[in-house]
């Protein structure tokens, strides 16, 4: 039997699949796993049904590989796959629908609000935009409501550079999320299922040289720090923990996850948003996670699967 790496694919996270992709492969090949990673193009219905794979490992970031469609395909098949169904993915990737089910589920999450380009433009950009800073003050962190890598994402510390930072949003996306920008420590929680209940991985404390974590700094080596465990006294580092795994409950999620979250001054919790298909580069944050547990990642990968098919 075979498993296929599903990655690349047409978001602007192209490129980064492809390099999860390969790790992937290259870490459940380490193991003696026939792993072959396949490009989520035209061809891939066809391989599924002339040579289906014991199961399929999704490795897509962005949309059209983190929004469900791809897993909609999945299950038409009816191949097993590691990771969460359609419906959840769908929910997850919406930023703002994932912080109302998780401040549903009791976890801090930034204030915000969320405009769609044509909202934005038929209503007067500037008055829009006055609204926004007198509703939610300043610092702010405008990124795409979907849409993962820091793409199109930036802080704005005056109202004067608003304008600029959603026509860099609007570049990659239809809709903005406007969130106060709470300054701290942003530290990242990966989540692996085991027997069915998600357990928490050691936090990633993310520390990049410049001011965001943005897309250069986190696939270019050497521009970021990262600090795992994270440097959070116990009781915070709990509280992370908890979080995480309370995202991963609350939006129905399967198999891993990885939630972003930034730890304020007082050492409260804040939810930024969860990815069902954590990146798995050189520098990502989720094989970091596994080094720092001591874990194997092909062999924690591998046991996904194997309970996939169970
Ligand atoms: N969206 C990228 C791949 C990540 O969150 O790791
Ligand atoms: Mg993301």
């Amino acid at each position: 039997g075979h498993v296929i790496v599903l990655a690349g694919g047409l978001s602007y996270e192209r490129e980064v699949s492809l390099r999860s992709g390969r790790r992937v492969a290259d870490a459940l090949r380490a193991l003696d796993v026939d792993a072959q990673v396949h490009d989520a193009d035209a061809t891939l219905l066809q391989t599924l049904q002339q040579a289906p794979p014991d199961a399929v490992f999704p490795v897509l970031h962005g949309s059209m590989g983190e929004d469900g469609a791809i897993r909609d395909v999945l299950e038409l098949v009816g191949v097993p796959y590691v990771g969460a169904r359609p419906d959840a993915c769908r929910v997850a990737w919406d930023k703002p629908t994932a912080k109302s089910v998780v401040r549903a589920a009791g976890l801090a999450t930034p204030p915000s609000v969320t405009l769609p380009k044509e909202v934005f433009h038929d209503l007067g950009a500037a008055a829009v935009l006055e609204c926004v800073v007198r509703r939610l003050g300043l610092p702010l962190f405008v990124k795409p409501a979907r849409g993962g890598s820091a793409l199109g994402a930036s802080v704005v510390r005056e109202a004067g550079d608003l304008p600029a930072a959603m026509v860099g949003c609007f570049a990659y996306g239809d809709a903005a999320l406007i969130e106060r920008h709470i300054e701290g420590t942003e530290v990242a929680v990966s989540v692996i299922e085991r027997d069915g209940e998600p357990v928490a991985l050691p936090a990633v404390e993310i520390v990049p040289a410049g001011e965001l974590y943005d897309y250069t700094a986190r696939y270019d080596a050497g521009d970021t720090e990262f600090v795992t465990p994270a440097r959070l006294p116990e009781e915070v580092a709990r509280r992370a923990a908890e979080a995480a795994v309370t995202a991963h409950r609350a939006l129905g999620l399967r198999d891993l996850s990885r939630t972003d979250l930034i730890v304020d001054e007082a050492g409260q919790v804040h939810f930024l948003e969860v990815n069902v298909a954590p990146g798995m580069t050189e520098t990502s944050l989720f094989p970091r996670a596994v080094a720092a547990a001591g874990l194997n990642l092909g062999r924690i990968l591998h046991d996904l699967i194997v309970a996939r098919l169970r």
